[in-house]
């Protein structure tokens, strides 16, 4: 495996004033796995639908949805999901500094969808409104978080976005919308 230097534009320090640098542990051996078989047994584990969505800085909505959203921290209040580096949105989104992740609801599949893609207006039809941080809220989510960037750390592909929670709330949806083996499941 290779190891990935931390640039300074990816890892910045926080509040604490620790800086947030990766810790190798010196474990990490050089094994391939093919990538069929990665996406095989990890499609076993079930995950929740987010989209994460900000405002670009040509002052339009972008978003792209995640399947990586986990709480981390209570105090201070801190979430992670992975973009991956073929991700176009994330780029903006960084450069605003502060998102809003909507946990999608069971029924939301084209909402999804339409997140997953690549199409360039993906909010087109969409009911949203801003959201205390100017971030998109989108209607009939199970909940919504607002956040501002804290960190962000290089992990292979991908990277791991860290967001310090402003502000969050239950959504109208009851259910979540949950992804398991490749297919949308939902939550009785
Ligand atoms: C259920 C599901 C979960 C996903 N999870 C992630 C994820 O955690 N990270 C990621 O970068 N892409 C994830 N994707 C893929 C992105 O949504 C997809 O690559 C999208 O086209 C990115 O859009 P963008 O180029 O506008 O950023 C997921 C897609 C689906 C359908």
């Amino acid at each position: 495996m290779t190891t990935v230097p931390m640039t300074e534009s990816l890892c910045q320090a926080g509040s604490s004033g620790v800086a947030k640098a990766p810790r190798p542990t010196g474990a990490s051996q050089s094994v391939t796995i093919p990538g069929a078989h990665f996406r095989r047994v990890l499609g076993n584990v079930p995950t929740s639908v987010a989209v994460v969505a900000g405002i670009g800085p040509d002052g339009q909505p972008v978003g792209l949805a995640i399947g990586t959203f986990t709480s981390v921290s209570m105090d201070p209040p801190l979430v992670a999901f992975c973009p991956g580096e073929s991700s176009t949105s994330w780029p903006k989104i960084r450069m605003a500094k502060r998102f809003c992740v909507n946990v999608l609801a069971a029924g939301q599949e084209d909402v999804c969808a339409a997140f997953a893609s690549k199409q360039p207006d993906k909010f087109r039809g969409l009911s949203w409104t801003a959201a205390g941080n100017g971030a998109p809220r989108l209607e009939s989510v199970v909940a919504w978080v607002e956040c501002d960037l804290e960190a962000e750390y290089q992990a292979g592909d991908h990277s791991i976005a860290v967001g310090r929670v402003t502000h969050l709330e239950t959504g109208t949806g009851e259910m979540p919308l949950v992804f398991l083996g490749g297919r949308y499941l939902s939550v009785d």
